[in-house]
This record gives C-alpha cells, sequence and structure tokens, in this order.
C-alpha cells in the first residue's frame, strides 16, 4: 500500500481526494468530460493487472464542481477471476487519498415488476449473496475492525441529498435492496423469484465488495443502481449484455446530470 500510495501521489502532488466515484457498465464515459489527471491500473503498484475490454481501467483524478474526486473508471469484477482483494484494493487505496464519500454505480436487473429499464434506484441496504466476503483474512487494524457492523452501510444522509437533487432535476428514481450474485451467467427465473422473496430489489454482479469495504474503512457510501433490464423470468425477454449496455448508454445523460449536481451537495 505504501508503494501504491507514493506512486499515485507522485502523479497527482497536493490534490486530495474527497468523493470517490465507482463507474459502473456502460457508465464509465462520465469521467471522459473533464480536466483531469488519469492513471491507468496496469502502472499502479498493488493494482492487478487488468485486461477487461470495453473498460478503460483507470483512476481519474479531477476538480469537479470545487470538489476533488477521483474516479474508477473500470472495475474489477469478481467473475473475472480477480480474488476480493484484488476487487477492493482501489477502496482501500481511496481511504488512504483521502477519500470520505464513495458514490458506487452499477449496472443491474430490475428484481421488482415495477421497475424498469432505464430507472435509476437508490440503494438502501444490500445482501450479500456472492458466497463470500472480502474481509476475510488477516484483518488491518489501521484500515478498520475485524468484526465491522453493517446496520448502515448506504448513509441515509447521502440518500436524502440524493432525492433532493433528481427532484431538483425532475429525474426519477427507486429505493431499494441490491442483492449482488457473482455471475458471470445471469440468474435463473427461480433465483429471481427467491431474491424476490428475501426482499431484493434489483440484481447485480458488483458494488457489494466494494460497498462492505468502504463501510469497514468507515467511507460514507452512496449506491446507484442504473436498471437496465428486467431480471430473469420478470419478463419474457431473454438476458443480454448488450440490452445492458444499450440501457446505459441510454440513460447516461440523465445519469451525468444527476452525478454533477450530486457532486456539488456532498
Ligand atoms: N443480473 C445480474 N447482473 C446484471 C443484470 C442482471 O439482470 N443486469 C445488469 N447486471
Amino acid at each position: 500500500m505504501d508503494s501504491t500510495i507514493s506512486y499515485i501521489k507522485d502523479k497527482i502532488k497536493e490534490f486530495t481526494p474527497e468523493i470517490g466515484i465507482i463507474l459502473g457498465s456502460g457508465l464509465g464515459e462520465f469521467a471522459d468530460n473533464f480536466n483531469s489527471v488519469s492513471i491507468s491500473y496496469n502502472e499502479i503498484p498493488g493494482f492487478e493487472k487488468s485486461q477487461v475490454q470495453g473498460h478503460k481501467g483507470r483512476l481519474v483524478f479531477a476538480e469537479i464542481n470545487n470538489k476533488k474526486v477521483v474516479m474508477m473508471q473500470g472495475r474489477y469484477h469478481f467473475y473475472e477471476g480477480y480474488s476480493m482483494q484484488t476487487v477492493t484494493y482501489p477502496v482501500k487505496t481511496m481511504k488512504k487519498l483521502g477519500v470520505k464519500t464513495l458514490i458506487i454505480t452499477n449496472a443491474a436487473g430490475a428484481v421488482s415488476s415495477e421497475y424498469k429499464p432505464g430507472d435509476l434506484m437508490f440503494i438502501t441496504d444490500h445482501i450479500n449473496f456472492m458466497g463470500t466476503n472480502p474481509l476475510i483474512g488477516k484483518n488491518d487494524d489501521s484500515l478498520g475492525t475485524r468484526f465491522p457492523d453493517m446496520s448502515r452501510v448506504y448513509s441515509e444522509k447521502l440518500i436524502t441529498i440524493a432525492e433532493h437533487t433528481a427532484k431538483q432535476l425532475n429525474i426519477n428514481y427507486r429505493k431499494g435492496v441490491y442483492v449482488a450474485t457473482t455471475g458471470p451467467s445471469y440468474e435463473t427465473p427461480a433465483e429471481i423469484k427467491m431474491y424476490k422473496l428475501l426482499g431484493g430489489n434489483a440484481v447485480g454482479m458488483s458494488t457489494v465488495p466494494e460497498a462492505i469495504v468502504a463501510n469497514y474503512c468507515k467511507i460514507n457510501v452512496l449506491g446507484i443502481s442504473c436498471i437496465t433490464n428486467y431480471a430473469s423470468g420478470v419478463s419474457d425477454k431473454t438476458l443480454s449484455h448488450e440490452e445492458v449496455i444499450d440501457t446505459a448508454e441510454r440513460i447516461k445523460e440523465r445519469f451525468k446530470e444527476l452525478l454533477l449536481n450530486l457532486i456539488s451537495q456532498i
């Protein structure tokens, strides 16, 4: 971690990011709009080499509406075969860089039948169905405690700010529970039925590892799901990654507007 931080600080000098943003599938373009310093994951000591297509895989540092922000353009997914340590290492890095608030975004399927592709959902809580936990292993006491509380992972204060912002911008939103699966296969209709019974509203393959680690190291978290499709069995349609990307593309302007305004209000 020391070499990770000194490598990054050498590039960003006195810049101390206070807000972190993880940009989900199809939403990475947001980071292209600013005068920024970018550092590829592949060159950062301690970051795993990434080979995902379609994701740029870099940290982007920019001042946005007078706030110092670090964005992850592309993330490590567990389904790619990365360890939970690799998936969450960037969050620990953000903590060490000074980040106090983390906005985690993702593309997700609608478990609730009243949700529609194109909706935005503020995450109120999650269900970890990944079958593992990013904090397994020796605890780093400099980051957090061995048995961290998870009663308030998603800051109510941030959700309230997000709700105000969405209302001001006339953007419809939902609030709900995000269920995380490992992927990469999408769910079966029976699994989605089960997630619904368990109280899930949206389903996806990311976010929960990063949210657990952020909460563990006392970073305030706001989670935003872009509902890109009906989950399996919720509609007659079969699922495809193309639909996920197409819907994310369709909502990206609204999403950008929301993020920009949120940043100035945090
Ligand atoms: N399931 C899991 N992950 C997803 C989905 C889905 O329906 N849509 C986008 N990411």
